[in-house]
């Protein structure tokens, strides 16, 4: 068996039916077309109609089997309608990938009620909707199957500024926890992905200071606050979507994968040119603020 063969029989995705939340653009993207590039029959819905119509030409192209709906995920009959139609066209679901969700910058204290729960419907709420329709689904395939959540390192550490947000995250991977046991007898795993930086057009409107290149796309942002000295690509997130698809995972379950340079496991040490890793200012960098500091 050579490796390409081993690859097809351990990952078992060919033929296969995912269904992915915000899967047409962003990391979403990513992730439908690798688990597409894998043989997997995907149903996808996303409310941005530009890049709607950009996957499902690049879908078409790839002559995949795929169902492409325009709408917003945080509306219960959105999700119902992308659920029907995977059901009647192929009569089975293996995978669910979860990947709406965003936020915004501002202070706890100056929110209000209608941010919070704008916030937790656009991170949380749609996903107990989406999960709720899938396990009876995969339980009627009886082939078990894999319930993936996108979350973020904000839901492991302190969020200053998306303290609700942060919040919401958690609580999704917490939920993932818990249904991972109930379901365990069925064999549906669930499991989380909690990205760090990875640019998406999204991502990026979030704290830019609106001239020149976003300062977390500099070099030099990359190579002192993450350990693997660059930034994500959407590939990085989609390689471990599809692995938790996959039967290469076939016994991970309640978990959550960090694919993140090493964030999280530096929380707090930078790694500061001509010093190295510290998790205090180096002198030289002390220096050069007190002599930046007005008088
Ligand atoms: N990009 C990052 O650096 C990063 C880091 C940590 C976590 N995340 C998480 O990853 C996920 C995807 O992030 P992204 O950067 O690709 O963002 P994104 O805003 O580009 O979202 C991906 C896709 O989802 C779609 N979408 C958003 N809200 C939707 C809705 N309500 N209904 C239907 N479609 C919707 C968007 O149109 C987009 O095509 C989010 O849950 C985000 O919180 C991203």
């Amino acid at each position: 068996m050579n490796g390409a063969e081993w690859w097809t029989e351990r990952a078992g995705l060919a033929g296969t039916v995912a269904i992915i939340t915000g899967g047409a653009g962003g990391l979403g993207e990513s992730i439908s077309l690798d688990l597409a590039a894998n043989g997997v029959q995907v149903a996808l819905v996303d409310r941005d109609e530009e890049a709607v119509a950009t996957i499902t030409a690049e879908l078409q192209r790839q002559g995949a089997d795929a169902i492409v709906h325009t709408g917003d995920a945080r509306e219960p009959e959105v999700l119902d309608a992308l659920f029907d139609a995977a059901a009647q066209r192929w009569g089975r679901l293996d995978t669910l990938v979860n990947v709406v969700g965003g936020t915004f910058r501002a202070p706890f204290s100056e929110q209000g009620p209608r941010a919070w729960d704008a916030l937790i419907r656009t991170n949380l709420t749609h996903v107990l909707h989406a999960s709720s329709r899938a396990i009876p689904a995969m339980r009627a395939g009886g082939r078990g199957g894999s319930i993936i959540n996108i979350t973020t390192i904000e839901g492991y550490r302190a969020a200053p500024n998306f303290a609700v947000y942060s919040a919401a995250k958690a609580a999704v991977a917490h939920f993932a926890r818990t249904l991972a046991v109930e379901l365990a007898p069925d064999g549906i795993r669930v499991n989380s992905v909690a990205p760090d930086l990875t640019p998406t057009p999204n991502m990026l409107s979030i704290g830019g200071s609106g001239d020149g290149p976003h300062p977390m796309l500099d070099p030099l942002n990359a190579t002192v606050s993450i350990p693997m000295g660059r930034v994500g690509i959407p590939r990085d997130i989609s390689n471990v979507v599809v692995f938790l698809a996959s039967g290469l995972s076939s016994y991970i379950t309640g978990s959550t994968l960090h694919p993140d340079g090493g964030t999280l496991a530096s929380s707090g040490w930078f790694n500061w040119p001509g010093e190295g890793f510290a998790n205090t200012l180096p002198a030289s960098v002390l220096a050069m603020l007190h002599g930046n500091a007005p008088a």
